[in-house]
């Protein structure tokens, strides 16, 4: 990690382990002169040449039009010649749309500030780039912020717009990260729907505009805030792929645009279609971070990249790389028909089976017994549990358990106490009806005193029912986006003040209770992302529990995020979602690659099937470590090969791995299969402890390893191999 500034040449080289970003000021402006693998800085001082470009690039001023609109710049702005997505637009309080930000000066230092109120990286060895650019017109300037990680590369980007001027301005856009890219790429995106998120669609960039985003008051279900851009000829192991991931959880915009000489601008940020901002004088706006990485060794070296930076330098519970508790969630055992005695008979059977912990989802509280009444009321609903949440959670801790909770804190449901006390909390425009989506509404998180009435209760029952984990849902997405709290030209902020009321909810809750188990989810996975991670460690991944569907969804999600951070459950057969059989086994092996759980009634099990429940926690316990702090290799793509699936776990240092195989369709005369694996050491010795069966690991990285033959659809095996 190392960060130069070269004088003569006006040059800023940012060098991590293995990639190196150039930024350049030339005539005034700061351009983005290589990002990629590493190289050496003398390299760079012709790359901001554009003079070779037919029609133009010369810097007279008559021809600044054409220049303007063909530089590689770090941060554009809007209305002043450069007609690509821009990343800056402000208006001015006469009603004009221009700003050219231009470069100033810089600061190096050691560290990384915190971003007060967003979520954000940190890390102990690590160093920070402030360049400052500024618009004199308009008393304004951009800090762009690029911090390097010793341990990592990845750069974590953010802005800082400053109003020095003494009039107001208003921010249209304000994007977290821009790149410059030469070359031709193909966009990959993780795209879906409730029970069927982050399936990944890869394809070419085309001249023009490209893009992903989320309207919609949450990073949502159907985009998720990471995108990569990669090579044509880019494949699993190698090729070079450049990745953006934003740190953050509601509406964004991932966005390309390929200019007719063929030059890539790649952006990411917050969506400007649901975003504008007023500064008054002397404020300041910090967008949310952006992570960038290059790597040239393919999707699987990006993924390990962002796996282990999320790990060191992002999530910060204590519980990381803390053995998570096997958890039984009731929700699917029991949906809304429960009360404290069969919450107890599950609590009975999990500890027979050897779990640690019991969930009690949705219908708790209030009066609610189906899904459009209560959300608000977070009181217990003395019909179901008589005595309370404290005796409740007193047996549950005597049965060796320890007990979590379900809240959906962000919302009101219409028929409920707090409703009829607040109707005015509920996000809505005044004169017009409100939108309805599982019968439910959401608070105005904008508001401290809504926020404050939220963590009372939250409060109060987790210290009444000796609550040690909680799942924050949040089940529909936002419709009239409104807060009569903000003037009329300031609810463009509403948003992003939703989306920063909703992160101050969960430091306090977190200050409060350090220990908590905090684990995200909005209607499955509609909120996965690295926003989520900086709170939650655990993120539930999907409501498809199915275990061909979820090897789909996991190596979607893998792309960005660890495997260690997945919610997943082994659910029942049929699955709810979509009536598939599979396998006992299939379905605990799919979730052992993430966080492990159950979801379905066990105290219908046979005696037999509780043995393999036993037997699925021993599994879970001896190699969960490797799935919480090794490298996660996707051996092969269930997007191509919908019939068999196999991803690998390796200790880092090479010692230990193991090996998921998931045949979901058989077919007659399959032919043999062999796995390449990956992260092996070449001349070490490999045993499989299950077979007493001796490897070399360059036989096993380049010959392979036999799949044993499984016989039906959705039929899988471990193998675990150790290094002699
Ligand atoms: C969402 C969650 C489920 C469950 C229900 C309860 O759909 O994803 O796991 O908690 O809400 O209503």
């Amino acid at each position: 990690m190392q960060i130069e500034f070269v004088e003569k040449s006006q040059l800023f080289c940012l060098h991590t382990g293995h990639t190196t970003m150039l930024l350049q000021a030339a005539d005034g402006h700061l351009g983005m002169a290589y990002y990629g693998p590493s190289v050496t800085a003398q390299d760079a001082v012709s790359l901001l040449e554009t003079k070779e470009c037919a029609f133009t690039p010369t810097v007279m001023p008559r021809e600044l039009a054409n220049y303007r609109n063909a530089y590689p710049h770090a941060y554009p702005g809007y209305g002043c010649g450069d007609y690509r997505e821009a990343a800056l637009r402000v208006t001015a309080a006469n009603g004009a749309s221009a700003v050219c930000p231009l470069y100033q000066n810089y600061r190096i230092y050691d560290g990384k500030p915190e971003l007060s109120g967003l979520p954000h990286s940190f890390g102990s060895d690590c160093r920070t780039l402030e360049i400052t650019l500024a618009d004199e017109p308009l008393s304004l300037t951009v800090t762009l912020r690029y911090t390097l990680f010793a341990d990592s590369d990845v750069i974590a980007q953010s802005v800082r717009i400053d109003n020095h001027g003494t009039a107001p301005l208003m921010l249209d856009r304000a994007m977290s990260a821009c790149l410059t890219l030469a070359g031709q790429y193909d966009m990959i995106t993780l795209n879906g729907e409730w029970a069927r998120e982050r399936h990944v669609q890869r394809v070419p960039l085309h001249t023009g505009r490209q893009s992903v985003g989320s309207i919609c008051g949450i990073s949502s279900h159907f985009h998720n805030p990471f995108f990569a851009l990669c090579e044509p000829e880019t494949t699993e192991t190698q090729g070079r792929v450049y990745g953006l991931c934003f740190v953050y959880s509601g509406n964004f915009e991932a966005v390309t645009d390929v200019d007719n000489n063929g030059s890539v601008r790649a952006l990411m940020g917050l969506h400007p279609e649901t975003f504008r901002w007023e500064l008054q004088p002397d404020e300041g706006f910090q967008t949310p971070e952006v992570l960038l990485t290059c790597t040239a060794g393919g999707l699987g070296a990006m993924s390990r990249c962002y796996h282990d930076f999320m790990r060191r330098h992002l999530i910060r519970s204590p519980w990381l790389y803390r053995e998570r508790p096997v958890l039984i969630n009731n929700w699917e055992a029991t949906y809304f028909d429960f009360n404290a005695e069969k919450i107890l008979a599950l609590a009975d059977a999990a500890a027979d089976c050897g779990m640690d912990l019991l969930v009690m989802d949705d219908g708790w509280f209030g009066r609610r017994n189906s899904d459009d009444s209560s959300l608000g009321d977070w009181f217990v609903h003395t019909e179901k549990l008589p005595d309370g949440i404290a005796p409740l959670g007193e047996a549950i801790r005597k049965k060796g358990l320890r007990f979590g909770i379900w809240f959906e804190p962000e919302m009101i449901s219409p028929d409920s106490m707090l409703f009829q006390a607040h109707p005015d909390w509920a996000v809505q425009i005044p004169g017009r009806p409100l939108t309805l989506s599982r019968a439910q509404c959401v608070l105005d998180m904008t508001r401290p005193e809504i926020r404050d009435y939220l963590f009372a209760r939250m409060c109060s029952i987790i210290r009444e029912g000796g609550i040690s984990y909680v799942k924050w849902d949040m089940n529909r997405r936002i419709t009239e986006a409104f807060s009569p709290t903000l003037p009329p030209h300031r609810q463009g902020e509403f948003f992003h003040r939703y989306m920063l009321g909703v992160y101050d909810l969960m430091e306090r809750l977190l200050e409060a209770f350090p220990d908590l188990l905090l684990e995200g989810c909005a209607g499955g996975g509609g909120r996965f992302d690295a926003g989520m991670l900086y709170y939650c460690p655990q993120i539930w991944t999907s409501d498809d529990t199915d275990a061909a569907e979820r090897v789909k969804i996991q190596y979607g999600t893998s792309l960005c995020y660890p495997p260690s951070a997945m919610g997943a459950h082994v659910s029942a057969s049929p699955n709810h979602t979509v009536a598939r059989n599979s396998d006992f086994a299939a379905r605990a092996h799919t979730a052992l690659a993430g966080t492990f759980g159950y979801e379905l009634d066990i105290t219908k099990l046979s005696e037999d099937e509780r043995a393999q429940i036993r037997a699925q926690i021993a599994d879970y316990r001896r190699f969960s470590p490797l799935v919480r702090e090794g490298d996660c290799y996707r051996l092969t793509n269930p997007f191509e090969d919908g019939d068999f699936a196999a991803w690998m776990f390796a200790a880092k240092d090479g010692s230990e791995i193991l090996i998921t195989c998931m045949q979901i369709m058989c077919r007659p005369h399959m032919p043999y299969r062999f796995l390449r694996l990956q992260g092996l050491i070449p001349d070490a010795s490999y045993t499989d402890t299950q077979t007493g069966e001796h490897f070399s690991g360059s036989l096993l990285m380049q010959a392979g390893l036999r799949v044993p033959k499984l016989w039906g659809d959705s039929r899988s095996c471990l193998i675990h191999l150790k290094k002699d």
